[in-house]
């Protein structure tokens, strides 16, 4: 192992996919909590791993797993129920309790402002396809940032813009469940409008603060060495990575992007000025990875996956039917550096779903999920290796969770949760990831 002994290691969840107590103490509806209701996912986040009630246990695991850090996220409705006005006492106080409790255990909070969870009264004006949203988002995040300023160092804005923008509002199969390109695009270009807002409001309210985004990225290669897949694959990273990591990075957005999209992109949506407050300095990436994917014509604007969800996944693939690749994040980490230069990089979610139970002993021996946290591990000492910075890694998931369209199917949990008695078990990934840890 070549990592330094100040490198951190952490574990990932987010606010909708474990707390529950969906309309508890003043917290106001998302559009996750509509999503779920209306039938579109089939589960409810509405209990979830009831993280809320069992705040005390789940840190004393987290103790136990022995992470430096943990990557949570604020519901912006518990906060501010409508999405701006007051504040809401009680659900603020949730996440003292939640700093202060990570704090006396000696693990670093690291909460991310947005993990898709909007308050639906701000969905009722518009979403993120309206503009003015990214002033309120920066007003919640200056007064939250000013609330644990001195308790928390470290703090992601937005949580991967690109699924929350393509998968809510083109697929339509996340909240708000829309389905048109003008709705993604606007969803895009307001969200970074927000995040650029919301790092320069924050810098103003604690300067000392480390503020960052975690960008999802895919990595693409080629169907084949036929130029129409060599193509579509430029064409694929422009959509899927470059849109996004471009002007996050004072680049703007990729030219042959915006003329492939001329014709899509709302009238109006990009302002003067807009993209230097999107290129407002970061001081790291957050940078999540699960899986490369193969482009031919066919796909040059699509998600696919090679292989179907499911509890068999087709050889190298986990049961998302998402591919192995540990080799595409040392590559993906490379271009990092190269393209886009952050001075520091966090790994802020890698991990697996697999579904293995608790056998007759109440174990559950998830060696397939050792081997993909190993492997990710792997490439990330590689890439450092080749001189990225790269100083920190979060497993996702903590714990067992709501994993959003797909429900309680997919398990990426280091602990085991039974949906029915909220009971926790370490699975053998938590032995094995406390012991790489020490
Ligand atoms: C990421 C999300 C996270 C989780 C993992 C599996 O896209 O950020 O909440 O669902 O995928």
């Amino acid at each position: 192992m070549t990592l330094p002994d100040d490198f951190t290691w952490g574990v990932a969840t987010s606010a909708y996919q474990i707390e529950g107590a969906w309309d508890e103490d003043g917290k106001g509806e998302s559009i996750w909590d509509r999503f779920a209701h209306e039938g579109r996912i089939g589960d409810t986040g509405d209990v979830a791993c009831d993280h809320y009630h069992r705040l005390e246990e789940d840190l004393d695991l987290l103790a136990d797993l022995g992470v430096d850090a943990y990557r949570f996220s604020i519901a912006w409705t518990r906060v501010l129920p409508d999405g701006r006005g007051p504040v809401n006492p009680p659900g603020l106080a949730f996440y003292d309790r939640l700093v202060d409790g990570l704090l006396e255990r000696g693990i670093e909070p690291v909460p991310t402002l947005y993990h898709w969870d909007l308050p639906q009264a701000l969905q009722d004006e518009g979403g993120w396809e309206r503009r003015g949203i990214a002033d309120d988002f920066a007003a919640y995040a200056e007064g939250v940032a000013g609330h644990f300023a001195g308790r928390v160092r470290r703090w992601l804005t937005l949580n991967e813009p690109w699924v929350a923008s393509y998968i809510g509002h083109l697929y339509g199969v996340f909240a708000p469940g829309l389905t048109s390109w003008q709705s993604a695009l606007a969803a895009g270009h307001h969200q970074l409008l927000a995040h650029g807002r919301a790092v320069a409001a924050m810098r103003r309210v604690d300067p000392a603060a480390r503020i960052g985004l975690a960008l999802d990225c895919r990595y693409a290669v080629p169907a084949s060495d036929d130029p129409a897949d060599i193509d579509a694959t430029r064409h694929f990273d422009g959509f899927r990575n470059r849109w996004f990591f471009d002007p996050v990075f004072g680049k703007g957005y990729p030219s042959d992007m915006l003329e492939a999209f001329a014709d899509r992109l709302p009238d109006g949506l990009v302002v003067d000025g807009d993209l230097d407050e999107i290129a407002a300095p970061i001081d790291f990436l957050g940078l999540n990875y699960y899986t490369s994917i193969r482009i031919d014509p066919e796909h040059r604007e699509q998600e696919f996956a090679e292989a179907e969800p499911g509890p068999s996944p087709a050889p190298g693939h986990t049961e998302m039917g998402w591919r192995i690749d540990p080799g595409g994040l040392t590559a993906f980490l490379r271009r990092v550096q190269e393209e886009w230069g952050p001075a520091e990089i966090m790994i802020t979610e890698n991990g697996a779903s697999y579904g293995d139970a608790p056998d007759e002993a109440g174990r559950i021996r998830d060696q397939r999920r050792i081997d993909y946290i190993a492997a990710h591990v792997a490439a990330v000492e590689a890439a450092r290796a080749d001189g990225v910075p790269v100083t920190g890694y979060f497993v996702w998931s903590f714990m067992d969770n709501l994993e959003w369209a797909a429900g309680f199917a997919q398990r990426f949990g280091l602990v085991w949760v039974d949906q029915a008695t909220q009971e926790r078990i370490p699975k053998d990934s938590f032995g094995w990831y406390r012991e790489l840890i020490s």
